[in-house]
């Protein structure tokens, strides 16, 4: 089905995108105004009798998939997969009708996911119909940073999130900005479909819009003494990080930054999986980082924690101020929080964690080793 079209295209983008461009595009986004909303180029018939969706992302995108996918499922009511993209492209689901398809990549340029995105409408497009009938054109919507990217050019409908450059390697806050477009597209979703109840709905809103301030003051208190614990870690060899529901994510995300700028080695686990195998890990030289938010899965987790100290693991609590927390050996607080918009607040702790302890081990925490800023090969 695949013709590689798109990515010819992405790799003269990338041939023709110097450091002059770059410092082009800085500019022009910081001379915009940084609270410009999220844009949106939708068709109209993008949800007309959706479902299912699927989602191909790589990396950081794949993790803010995963929270995406949580989304759509718990707050819109639609099923929906998500694919490292390199595995979608040599094996994609089987054709099923009322799809849509989501590509995730903040550059635009990620070789495998505009692969998997071409092959998807290819393949639609070739589809005679199916016996049962239904709807099987492709319809696809691509979420990303860059504007002048090819995955930009080459959808029909794209959420354009307004995040600024991303000038580091490692992903941050291009992968909150994704978040914040899974939150919309959920919401809006969740609205035509009226999934949830409209208190429910607003209640939703309400919360993300007390996020900019909470995630000021979690900046303001946090940042010295997460600054402060980093020292402790310079030399640790090993991490485990666990989280649960929509916070699952959040622990493989907090495990892959670290692990991309430090160099130690991290693994993320849903807490609930920590018996089955890593547990064997676990002793006072190994670090276990629990996210925990009250919320449908708050007791879950901090039995989980439980478990590890009693294997003399040392526990860091991404929790909010209360007594369970004292649990914790180490309390990275985040404030109280809807537990569905938690991983905008939970992930800042584990990045500011991550960045610490690479500087404290004198990494270069824009340009780690070994890694490229967008994968324009497969
Ligand atoms: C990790 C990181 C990478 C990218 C991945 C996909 O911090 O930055 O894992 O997330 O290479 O890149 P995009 O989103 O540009 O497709």
């Amino acid at each position: 089905y695949f013709n590689g079209q798109w990515l010819e295209k992405a790799t003269q983008n990338q041939e023709t995108q110097n450091q002059e461009t770059q410092n082009q595009e800085i500019q022009n986004q910081e001379t915009q105004n940084p609270l410009s909303p999220v844009q949106l180029r939708f068709s109209d018939d993008l949800y007309s009798d959706l479902q299912q969706v699927q989602i191909v992302a790589c990396g950081t995108s794949w993790h803010a998939s995963l929270v995406g996918k949580y989304l759509l499922e718990q707050v819109a009511g639609i099923p929906t997969t998500v694919h490292y993209a390199s595995e979608f492209r040599y094996a994609p689901t089987p054709l099923m009708p009322h799809t849509l398809t989501i590509g995730v990549t903040q550059s635009g340029e990620t070789a495998d996911t505009l692969a998997a995105l071409e092959m998807e409408q290819e393949r639609r497009n070739h589809h005679q119909g199916s016996p049962q009938g239904g709807d099987y054109r492709p319809r696809l919507l691509g979420i990303t940073n860059r504007p002048e990217s090819t995955l930009a050019h080459v959808l029909p409908n794209v959420i354009l999130t307004p995040a600024g450059v991303e000038v580091g390697v490692a992903a941050t806050k291009t992968f909150m900005a994704q978040l914040m477009a899974f939150y919309a597209l959920a919401l809006d979703l969740a609205h035509h479909r009226h999934h949830l109840p409209s208190d429910r709905l607003l209640a939703l809103v309400s919360a993300l819009h007390q996020l900019p301030k909470q995630m000021e003051a979690l900046l303001r208190d946090q940042e010295e003494p997460i600054a402060t614990l980093a020292h402790e870690f310079v030399d640790t060899h090993d991490f485990i990080f666990l989280g649960r529901g929509i916070n699952f994510p959040i622990a493989l995300e907090g495990a892959l930054k670290l692990k991309e700028i430090s160099y130690i080695h991290a693994e993320g686990y849903p807490a609930g999986e920590m018996k089955h195998g890593p547990i064997a890990l676990l002793d006072a030289k190994v670090p276990v980082v629990a996210i925990a938010v009250p919320g449908a899965v708050y007791e879950k987790v901090l039995s989980n924690a439980q478990e590890a100290k009693a294997r003399d693991a040392r526990i860091i609590g991404v929790s909010t101020i209360g007594r369970e927390a004292d649990m914790f050996d180490d309390l990275l607080a985040v404030p109280p929080v809807d537990e569905l918009v938690s991983p905008l607040l939970t992930v800042i702790p584990l990045q500011l964690l991550s960045y610490y302890i690479a500087a404290l081990r004198g990494l270069d925490v824009d340009q780690p080793r070994n890694l490229a800023k967008s994968v324009t090969v497969e």
